[in-house]
């Protein structure tokens, strides 16, 4: 029998915990989101970010600016919100139109409010194990993990896709729990026979379906992040993983459905790590979330 992993209710829990922390805390910590442009997918995450920070009993700032707004523009606004008091977190939502250098921006971000993780200094600081923010993808997919594996230790992961959103951070953190890590990509040479060898297989390439159910051993845990947009016969649209679900549900030990399983994830550790940020920011103990 193949477990599934409820990130919807994994996500909903994690979330009432941040909103019970937040009601102790005896201020309201702020997140500031900035969307450039009017990308569909990234406008659906931008809300459903901005109703999850109310809900939890944060306060949310969103900055909405166009898609032809200039890189001094966008880096003023970070200076501003760098400087704002009321403000605990800051993301970018990616990705940021052509014209507009990514890699300046995200390093403008004061490392203390990056609650992506995304900064040089925070990379440095996950990669070293010191304490810091770390990404919100690959923290909720640790949560999913931990919830089926009992003893990460020594397990065999292989980690398909190298995104610094993802399959980086991923394994950065598979590795501090002293899993044995590899990452793989779009040009490893003999990927099924990689794939087969994972304990734990994180998909995180970006393709529809692309991992069979057969790339898979019966006693693999399965998280996939792919969240991909598919047209049916009938003209309408569904969203697939990266894994072909219905090849690999029932053959493996735990997997994560698409929807419903690492997106919600994501955004209850956005939450979590606003809180976090917020706390350290202020000199406020960490509570348990
Ligand atoms: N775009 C896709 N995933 C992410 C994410 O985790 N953070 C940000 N800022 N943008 C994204």
């Amino acid at each position: 029998m193949t477990r599934l992993i409820d990130g919807k209710a994994m996500a909903a829990n994690l979330r009432a915990s941040a909103a019970r922390a937040v009601s102790g805390l005896g201020f309201k910590p702020g997140l500031a989101v900035v969307l450039v442009g009017e990308d569909p997918a990234s406008a659906v995450y931008v809300r459903n970010k901005g109703k999850a920070t109310i809900e939890a009993g944060l306060n949310s700032f969103e900055h909405k600016l166009p898609e032809d707004v200039s890189e001094t523009k966008l880096l003023s606004l970070i200076e501003l919100l760098n400087n704002d008091n009321t403000v605990d977190g800051i993301l970018v939502q990616l990705p940021l139109p052509a014209h507009i250098n990514a890699e300046r921006v995200l390093n403008a971000i004061n490392p203390d409010k990056d609650v992506d993780g995304f900064h040089p200094t925070n990379v440095g600081r996950l990669w070293t194990g010191a304490p810091t923010l770390a990404p919100c993808t690959p923290t909720g997919c640790m949560r999913m993990i931990r919830s089926v594996v009992q003893k990460i230790a020594g397990k065999e992961a292989i980690i398909v896709g190298r995104s610094n959103i993802v399959g980086k951070p991923m394994a950065a953190m598979l590795l501090a729990e002293s899993a044995t890590v590899s990452i793989t990509h779009s040009q490893t040479i003999d990927l099924r026979e990689r794939c087969r060898t994972a304990d734990i297989l994180i998909a995180a390439v970006g393709r529809p379906e692309m991992i069979r159910g057969d790339w898979i051993k019966p006693s693999a845990v399965v998280i996939d992040v792919g969240i991909n947009r598919v047209s049916k016969e009938d003209g309408k649209s569904r969203l697939v993983g990266d894994v072909a679900f219905e090849e690999a549900v029932g053959r493996v030990q735990a997997i994560t459905p698409v929807p419903g399983g690492v997106g919600p994830m994501t955004i209850a550790c956005l939450i979590e790590n606003a809180v976090r940020a917020a706390c350290i920011r202020r000199a406020h103990p960490i509570p348990e979330m």
